[in-house]
């Protein structure tokens, strides 16, 4: 569907949360459901692009026509991932939930309980995948997400502008859309413009930022 500029392009999706490991049983992670990438990775597809998705922890069947699925499991495995797959591609599309921070080391064994004392867990930052890759000089054009409780317009362009993106696609979470829900409402931001995308379900807003994206893509790229 759409416009005929995605055709042939090698798009890379990442979608999901991730999960970063405690000790053998557990780990730090996030709500997202993962479906939002995926039909994004999906409409994508049905552009008529290549598509490789770099997937985190989620039990979601893999979307018709993509290419190639990298399952990861951490922020570290996932920005490694992205990096092999988003070297030569034209879009990148960080939809992923990447975790902020991950322990600062992981136990062997399984922690246990010490007589009602505290426990203390160090936490180390990730390195931000969409920066990393706009930090290097020849990038794909650059798509991240925005999930926000407050500030939308605000934050989502400050991330715009500090993360070095093309565009970002900003929602509220909260109040039946965004994580773990069927529906989703979305706008985009790019340096000189923006567009609404009203509360609809994953699959049809997917496609629209897909459309969004193409007609950006030309005017920068094309
Ligand atoms: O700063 P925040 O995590 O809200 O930004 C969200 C956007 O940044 C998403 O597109 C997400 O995939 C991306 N991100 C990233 N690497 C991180 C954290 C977030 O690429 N370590």
């Amino acid at each position: 569907f759409g416009d005929p500029v995605l055709r042939g392009k090698n798009i890379v999706v990442s979608a999901g949360p991730t999960y970063e490991d405690i000790d053998p049983v557990r780990f730090i992670g996030n709500r997202s459901s993962g479906r939002m990438g995926f039909a994004v990775a999906e409409a994508a597809a049905q552009a008529g692009a290549h598509v490789t998705l770099v997937a985190g922890p989620v039990s979601l069947p893999t979307p018709a026509g993509i290419v190639r699925r990298i399952d990861v499991r951490s922020a570290a495995q996932m920005h490694a991932a992205v990096t092999e797959a988003a070297g030569g591609a034209d879009i990148y599309i960080g939809s992923a939930a990447v975790g902020d921070y991950r322990p600062n080391s992981v136990a062997a064994h399984k922690l246990k309980k010490h007589d009602g004392a505290d426990l203390t867990l160090q936490l180390a930052e990730n390195p931000d995948i969409l920066a990393s890759l706009s930090a290097q000089k020849a990038h794909p054009f650059l798509v991240g997400f925005a999930a926000e409780t407050q500030n939308v317009e605000i934050y989502a362009r400050d991330k715009l502008q500090r993360k070095g993106l093309d565009m970002i696609a900003a929602n509220q979470v909260g109040e039946g859309l965004g994580f773990e829900t069927a529906d989703n409402a979305i706008t985009l931001y790019w340096a000189d413009g923006s567009l609404a995308l009203p509360r609809t379900d994953k699959a049809a807003l997917a496609r629209q930022l897909i459309e969004c994206i193409a007609s950006r893509y030309k005017a920068v790229r094309g």
